[in-house]
């Protein structure tokens, strides 16, 4: 093609981009140039348009194309139980392995998101997996199951749940007989049951804030779509909402391999595209920190001479906010001889490390700083915890100095603080004895 050609070309799928993103908030750039080249193509085919002008120019004519447009750059197909052996994985090594699991750390809580979720099909798949693997140990647990989609339409009709055949394809017949009812119109409409145990909420997944604390999340057929950069953004979101061992699945046409994902994510079922989130051994990167953080921290080593004896262990489920706390630490002659991104993982590693100090988070998965506190308290009244949380609110700081905490510091703190926090606490401890 003519060099001119292609300049105006470009020029006029610049223009094209803007628009879209000023007038919907769709940001065209973010997805994989040829998908949405293509996609657009077939809207610009069907209403006649020899160029991107022209499409521009019907996209300021007729409101409904934009409508359309969304409609063909969002493919939306999904089945229950597509890709069946996927959800054979899911039911017969996820779910008992996470189950046992949650029993062993006494924990009632499940959460799920299905992220781009379409029509329904992918979370409902899942529900009636929770039901069946559960039966009547549902009720001694707390479900949330979140399904989410930027697609309007897709909520309204998984809302709706009521499915054609063709859907159903992948269903167990014990399954269409136990959760469907057949409608006149040949249509399969899903069990109330089934149905409540599902929250569907529009969410973006490039601008939208996540859910936290989640044992698995299902993001399928969904990731090929978008660019590498943006596709790194979801998986860090990801990462960082999951449990310190939660799941996640990946569609069977989509990799973690040629991501940073793959040192975040270990093979739970490599062929079924199950990923489990742990550390690979050896390595110490961090998605907040990568390997600099290590560089950094070895910076930072203060020699041994200069240490107070005061060992303390760092309770946050953010690293980057561990980091910060360790260097203010350091820089002051304190020790820090362990961290703990969760509450059970500081429970264990206060038994085994048995330092001087606790400096204790309270939003944190798997188990928060205030479950923690009391735990921690019951096994040493002597314990000397200092909290470190974002909450300000009143009835919180008392709780937690109720439960045995010494003080509590609100987030940002300044080294000074910190510091004098920690003094008055020794002072106080060592006077009373
Ligand atoms: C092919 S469907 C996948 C459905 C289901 N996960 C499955 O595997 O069967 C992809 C879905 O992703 C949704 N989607 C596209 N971009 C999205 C975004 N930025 N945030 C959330 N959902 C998005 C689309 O609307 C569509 O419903």
């Amino acid at each position: 093609m003519d060099e001119k050609i292609i300049d105006q070309n470009n020029l006029e799928y610049t223009r094209l981009q803007k628009k879209i993103l000023k007038e919907r908030g769709f940001a065209l750039d973010h997805y994989n140039p040829d998908y949405i080249q293509r996609r657009i193509a077939v809207r610009m085919r069907a209403r006649n348009a020899n160029s991107y002008n022209e499409y521009i120019r019907i996209l300021d004519n007729d409101a409904q194309e934009y409508n359309r447009l969304f409609d063909a750059l969002t493919i939306n197909v999904s089945q229950f139980f597509r890709d069946p052996s996927v959800f054979e994985a899911v039911r017969t090594q996820l779910l008992p392995t996470l189950i046992r699991e949650k029993k062993q750390s006494g924990d009632s809580t499940v959460r799920i998101w299905s992220a781009g979720c379409a029509s329904g099909e992918e979370p409902y798949s899942i529900a009636i997996l929770l039901k069946e693997t559960l039966g009547v140990e549902m009720k001694n647990y707390l479900i949330s199951l979140y399904a989410t989609d930027i697609d309007h339409q897709c909520l309204f009709k998984a809302r709706e749940s009521v499915y054609s055949k063709e859907s159903l394809v992948n269903l167990k017949k014990e399954y269409l007989d136990r959760y469907f009812t057949i409608l006149p119109n040949e249509k399969y409409k899903l069990s109330d049951e089934i149905k409540n145990m599902v929250i569907f909420k529009y969410h973006h997944l490039l601008k939208d804030i996540s859910f936290p604390a989640l044992d698995i999340i299902f993001c399928r057929n969904l990731l090929i779509y978008f660019t590498q950069e943006m596709k790194e953004q979801i998986l860090e979101m990801f990462y960082k909402s999951l449990t310190a061992h939660g799941y996640l699945i990946i569609g069977k046409s989509e990799l973690l391999f040629f991501s940073k994902a793959r040192y975040y994510f270990y093979p739970f079922n490599s062929l079924e595209h199950i990923f489990r989130k742990e550390r690979r051994k050896g390595l110490v990167k961090d998605y907040t920190g990568g390997e600099r953080r290590k560089k950094w921290w070895w910076g930072l080593e203060q020699p041994k001479e200069k240490r107070l004896g005061v060992t303390v262990l760092i309770v946050d489920d953010s690293a980057f906010m561990r980091l910060t706390l360790k260097n203010m630490l350091i820089r002051n002659g304190l020790e820090v001889i362990g961290e703990a991104e969760n509450g059970s993982d500081a429970v264990e590693k206060y038994k085994k490390l048995k330092p001087n100090f606790i400096l204790m988070d309270i939003l944190m998965p798997v188990e928060d700083g205030l479950a923690t506190v009391r735990e921690i308290v019951q096994n040493d009244p002597q314990a000397k915890i200092l909290m470190v949380s974002a909450i300000g609110q009143e009835t919180v700081v008392q709780e937690a100095l109720q439960l045995g905490a010494k003080a509590y510091l609100t987030k940002p703190v300044t080294p000074d603080k910190l510091v004098a926090t920690i003094n008055s606490i020794i002072s106080e401890t060592t006077q009373k004895r």
